[in-house]
This record gives C-alpha cells, structure tokens and sequence, in this order.
C-alpha cells in the first residue's frame, strides 16, 4: 500500500513537472550549454544563473519568442577569466548576437564557434584572446559586425575575411596582427580598423577610402590614405589585388641621372627617418591612452561621442571587481515589458541624426545596426542627484497606454544622461499642422484633428489619473502621431528633474497663467496647455506666432476677443472652411477648449472630464448622422476617409 502510494507521488511529482516545463518552455540544449560554459569560467559573482528557472530569463540571455533557442548572448565587463571551454557556446547553434567584451579571456577562440552559422553581431574586443585569426569566424557568413579589437591576437589578417560578405563593421585594431594586409571588399562595410598592428606592406585600394585614422600605429603600411610606399624600399609580396603604387614613380626614375638618384635617396632616406619619429611620437601617445574602445563612427552625434569616451574609460579599467561595477553603474537601464535587445554599446554604433532641440535636451533618432529605431533624448542640466532621477524614471518607466510615448530606457552617468523612447515615424502635430503651409501639402482634414483632440486628451487623462504625473509640457511638438494616425503623448513627467525650476526656454504660449508666477506645474495647469492645443487644432495658428497680429496677445486671448466680437467663424482655420457640415463640432471643441484654458484654474475641468466632453460630442454627431454630410455617398462613416475628397467645400460659410 505504502510503495503504491509513493509511486503515485512519484507520478504526479512527475506530471507536475512536465506541465511547468511545457507551460515556461525553455530551450533545453542551450541551457545546458551556457551551464556548462559558465560553471567552467572563472568570472565574478555578480552573474548568477539559477538553473530551475527557464535560460531565456537569466541575465544576458535572450530567446527567440518562442522560448525554444538562445538568440543573444551579452555578458560584457562580468569579469569572465581563461579561455572559452569547448562545447559550450558553440553549441548555441541559433545564437543571433554574442558579446563577451571587456572581460579577460583569453586562449585561443574555439574551434567549435564555426557552427555559429546564424551570428550577426560577434563583440569580442577587450580581452586577451590570442592566435590567429580565428579561422572559426569565417565561417559566419552572416556577420554584420565583428568586432577583435585590444585583444592579443596574431598572425596574418586572412583573405577569407571576404567570405564576410555582410560585414558593415571590422574592428581589428590594437592586436598585433602582422603581414600585409588582404584586399578586404565587402559592399557594406563602412567601418573598418586595424590601427594599432604591425602591419607591413601597401594598402589595398579596396581599402584605401578609409581614414587613415584606421591604418595608423603600423610601422610598415605605406600608401593611401597614408603616406606613400617609398619606391626605393618596395614592400614586399604585395596581394595580387593591389594596383602597385610605386609604378609611376619608377618609370620616371628610370630617366635620371646618377646625380638625381643619390639626391633622391638622401631624400628619401631623410623622409623615412622623419615619418619613422613622427610614428614613434604617436605611438606614445596612444599607449598613454590604452584600451580605447573605438569610438562611433557614422554620423553619430556628440551625445553619443560624450557617452563612448566614459564607456571607453570605464572598459579599459575593466577587471573583476572595480570595473566591471563601474561598467555596471553605467549601463542602460531598461524597464520591464520592453521590446527591445540592445546595450548601450550599440547604441553608441548607431547612426544618429538630431531630430530636435527642446528645451530639456536634444532629441536624436538613433538607427541601430539590426535597424531598430529609437529616439534618444539627452537631457542637459538635470538638477537632482542620481537617486531622484532614478525614482522619477522608476515611475515613468511603468506608464502604459495606447496614446503615451513609452519610455523603455535610461542612462544616468555624471556627465551624461539619457532617455530611450519608441521612434514615432509619422512625425509630430506640429509638424503636421504648421510644416509647409500652402506649398500643396494635404491639410490636416478634420476627422484626423477630432481623432487626434480625443487620443491626445486620452493619454494626457491616463498619466494624471494612473500614473499620476504631471505632464508640465504639453504642446504640439510632444504630440506624435502614430500609424494609425491617433496620438500620442511624448516628453512627459521631467520637470521634476530640474527641482523646483520650470527649465528655461519652455514655450510660453501654453504656460498656464499661474504658471510664470509659481514656476510649478500641475495638473490644472496641463488641463490649461492641453486647451491651447485644441485652440492650435480649431485656428491652425501656433500660439505666440507673430501672425496672431498683436504684440504680446496670446492664442486664449486673440481667440477670445476674436470670438466676443462674433465672429466665431473667423477663428476657424482657414483649411478646415473647405470641410462641409462640421461648424457646429468645431463650435463644441471650441467650448471644451476655452474651459480649459480658464486662468482661474479650478474652473478647468480635470482631464477625465475633458476626453468625456470631447467624447460625448462626438458621439452625438455620429449618432444624428452629421458626419455622413458628405454629398458623395461611397464615403463611409467611420472617418478614416481620406482628407480632401471626404467633404465637399461649403457651398456658404455661415458667420
Ligand atoms: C532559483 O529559483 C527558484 C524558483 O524561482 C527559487 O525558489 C530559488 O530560491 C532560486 N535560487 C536562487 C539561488 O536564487
Ligand atoms: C513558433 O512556433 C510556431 C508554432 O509552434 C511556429 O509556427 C513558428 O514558426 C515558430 N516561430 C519561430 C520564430 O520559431
Ligand atoms: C557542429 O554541429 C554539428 C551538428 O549540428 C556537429 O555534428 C558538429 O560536431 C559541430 N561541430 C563542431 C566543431 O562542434
Ligand atoms: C600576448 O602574447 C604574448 C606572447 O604571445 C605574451 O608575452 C603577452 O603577455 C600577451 N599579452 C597579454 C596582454 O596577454
Ligand atoms: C612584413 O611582415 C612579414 C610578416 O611579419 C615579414 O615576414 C616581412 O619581413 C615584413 N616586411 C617588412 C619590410 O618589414
Ligand atoms: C582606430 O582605432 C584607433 C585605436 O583605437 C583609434 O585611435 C582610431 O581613431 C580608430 N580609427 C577609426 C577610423 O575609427
């Protein structure tokens, strides 16, 4: 009885387990490989996979979305010590970006790595690996990025590197790679470096569009874009590829007299000396600065230049206790439900492009290698300390809706500080609204205006009642449009960063009235600049635009006097006059508009109140028909009509 009993324990114990293992499914294989591989590197203790939950949610493991095989692998500045053991992380035979940089491994790269066919990034920089080339890596047809650099490694860069033939980015630099260099071609490579070797011999043309910041700290590399080879000492067995650039020079030689020649000897021997201590020189002052990691290239902006020259300083001093916490300290910090895979390193590779200048920082729209976007925004003279700024971004971090910009990330170091936003391709309202008037552009019709009033308004409802944070900066700029053309609210909850200043320069025609006298937001005072954005959509002008006509006359007040005198319809945007029927919404927006922008702010309706109102008015519409006015009778009622076409011009405007 008793042994029946305990067996069926042991069966239940058993169903129990498979049912957890088929509900958190988890790839089996590559569990055990990256086990193995750990448990069999010294490294410090800050890595800490627990082996009964699932790989895909240890630290610096990724999974495909089906949980069943590892996709990155990102273990940099860990304090990983001696060689990579075999049968470990060859195994992971999916694995999409692996990057062990900044740790001390060294050895020889395994010889099973070549069944890492699938590898798109390969981050190795920053250890002592030595050998060859590693043979393994060529291989990995799909490499994108590779990445050797400040490691040990010898021998002759190989011609095999042109199986590579995605490669956008090879970083050799700072090893002690010699022989002449192969003429490397691959179509996309934009980044390419070897400073830093002891290679000899003259420059593939292939190569030669690079700078010669690429190529310099080699004593034996002559030609472009470095000095040319000296014709009387030829570099040796050029590749066969190579166009000899001492040919000319040769012919030339060969008509001049015996006189001419020693000249030209002396000459160049001269020459050879100079370039040789000019060399030594640089050579210096590059080992004063070791361990550089190398710097962005494309057009990344200076934001991003600032964050590499710290994350290159806080990688050379990288070892297992000291550096890697500093390392640590200054990671990306990501929040929880995010969808992205990237580390501040590939951010600083991306290619950046200023997409504005606010009045908290600047934004940039970051390009990632596997072409992720994201907009960066780096913040300029944050005020409170890095505890505060944390907390702010803790809850930040967790606002989620649908007409919210989410914040997925953040940097804080002394000298930098960041923030990740999801890239909003359709732009902003502002730019929809004022970008090229007149010049033949479509108008904003006014469907997608009362879309984006009851979205905008939504999301603004949502960060004071759930998230309860003040937007302190609402305006048409912070106001992006989604694919799907409803809106979205950016650049919320900073002022706190800046302590109990309204950061300068913020624009003033959305400033509540009590505003400039307390120099604090709140609530009502986002209700006040979300009630000139309504203004902005029904008038089509910008607030404090110098075409409001008077000095000194804000969009409330113009809209006011304009409407006092009646001459409502005046206010109207001229754009939307071509619209048919919708005078009496325009009327109601303008109402709920003109509460919000009350200057008693307890007369402002609270945001929830706002989106009803908004909501409410129109719904009425809908249901009366109102909006079906259109004489064309294909049109739909569901107001995703195109703008033009969708309503026929008033035959009168009625005042
Ligand atoms: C590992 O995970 C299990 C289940 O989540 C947990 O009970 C255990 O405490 C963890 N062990 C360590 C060392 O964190
Ligand atoms: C995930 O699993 C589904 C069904 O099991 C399959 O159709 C799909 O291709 C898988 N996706 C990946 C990325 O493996
Ligand atoms: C590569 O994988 C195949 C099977 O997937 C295996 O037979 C082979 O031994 C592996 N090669 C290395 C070098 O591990
Ligand atoms: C690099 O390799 C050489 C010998 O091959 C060795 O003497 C030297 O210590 C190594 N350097 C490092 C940083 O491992
Ligand atoms: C260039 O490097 C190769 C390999 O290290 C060496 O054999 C050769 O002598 C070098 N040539 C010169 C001119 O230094
Ligand atoms: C190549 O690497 C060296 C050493 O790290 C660096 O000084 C140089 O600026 C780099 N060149 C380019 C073009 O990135």
């Amino acid at each position: 009885m008793a042994v029946f009993f305990k067996s069926r324990c042991v069966i239940i114990v058993f169903l129990v387990c498979v049912m957890v293992l088929s509900v958190g499914s988890e790839p089996t294989e590559d569990k055990q490989a990256l086990l193995a591989f750990l448990s069999n590197t010294p490294h410090a203790n800050r890595v800490q996979w627990n082996a009964s939950v699932s790989a895909c949610d240890w630290v610096g493991v990724e999974c495909d979305p089906n949980r069943s095989f590892v996709y990155t692998l990102r273990l940099p500045g860990v304090g990983l010590v001696g060689p990579i053991p075999p049968n470990t992380l060859g195994k992971l035979s999916q694995l999409r970006v692996l990057s062990l940089r900044s740790n001390r491994l060294s050895g020889q790269i395994p010889s099973d790595f070549s069944n890492l066919t699938l590898l798109r990034s390969l981050y190795l920089q920053g250890n002592e690996f030595s050998g060859e080339f590693p043979a393994s890596v060529t291989g990995m047809t799909r490499l994108t990025r590779l990445d050797l650099s400040s490691n040990n490694f010898t021998g002759a860069i190989p011609f095999t590197v042109n199986s590579l033939t995605h490669l956008t980015g090879l970083f050799l630099e700072n090893n002690r790679f010699s022989g002449h260099l192969p003429s490397i071609n691959p179509t996309d490579l934009v980044n390419f470096n070897v400073s830093n070797n002891n290679l000899n011999g003259s420059i593939p043309s292939t190569l030669s569009k690079f700078k010669s910041s690429s190529f310099t700290g080699n004593l034996g590399l002559c030609g472009e874009p470095l000095p040319p080879c000296n014709p009387f000492f030829p570099a040796p067995a050029p590749s066969p590829s190579n166009t000899p650039p001492s040919l000319p020079v040769h012919k030339k030689s060969k008509k001049l007299s015996t006189a001419a020649i020693v000249a030209i000897a002396v000459g160049a021997a001269l020459l050879v000396l100079l370039l040789l201590f000019l060399l030594l020189c640089l050579r210096r002052r590059q080992r004063r600065r070791p361990g550089k990691s190398p710097k962005p290239t494309a057009a990344a902006a200076a934001a991003t230049r600032a964050v590499a020259t710290e994350a290159g300083t806080s990688s050379s001093k990288d070892d297992i206790t000291g550096g890697s916490a500093e390392a640590e300290r200054n990671k990306l910090v990501f929040f929880d439900g995010g969808v992205y895979s990237f580390d501040l390193e590939d951010l600083l590779r991306a290619s950046a492009e200023v997409l504005g200048k606010g009045s908290v920082g600047t934004s940039y729209k970051a390009v990632l290698e596997e072409g992720t976007t994201v907009v960066v925004k780096r913040l300029k003279e944050v005020a409170v300390s890095k505890k505060e700024f944390e907390m702010q971004m803790e809850v930040l971090g967790k606002i989620k809706h649908d007409n919210v910009v989410p914040l997925r990330a953040f940097y804080y170091s002394k000298d930098e500080k960041l923030l990740v936003y999801d890239f909003m391709p359709a732009g902003s309202l502002s730019a929809l609204l004022h970008g090229s008037r007149g010049s033949g552009r479509t108008p904003l019709d006014w469907d997608n205006r009362m879309r984006i009033a009851v979205s905008a308004a939504k999301g603004l409802a949502h960060l004071h009642v759930a998230g309860k944070v003040v937007h302190g900066n609402i305006k048409s700029s912070n106001i992006l449009l989604r694919p799907d053309q409803d809106a979205c609210i950016s650049d919320f909850g900073l002022n706190p960063l800046y302590g109990n200043t309204t950061p300068p320069n913020r624009v003033a025609g959305y400033r509540a009235p009590e505003v400039m006298e307390t120099r604090k937001v709140t609530f009502k005072s986002d209700v006040y600049s979300f009630g000139v954005l309504l203004l902005e959509l029904l008038t089509g002008k910008a607030p404090n635009q110098a075409s409001l006509g008077e000095e000194g006359i804000d969009l409330p007040r113009w809209v006011q006097s304009v409407v006092r005198e009646e001459w409502t319809a005046e206010v109207f945007d001229v754009e939307l006059m071509r619209y048919h029927n919708i005078e009496e919404e325009m009327v109601q927006l303008l109402q709920i508009a003109m509460a919000c922008v009350s200057t008693v702010p307890d007369q402002r309706p609270a945001m929830p109140e706002v989106v009803r109102m908004i909501e409410d008015m129109n719904r009425s519409e809908t249901d009366e028909g109102l909006r079906q006015s259109s004489d064309d009778p294909s049109k739909g009622s569901d107001g995703h009509t195109p703008p033009t076409e969708s309503r026929t011009p008033p035959r009168a405007v009625t005042p």
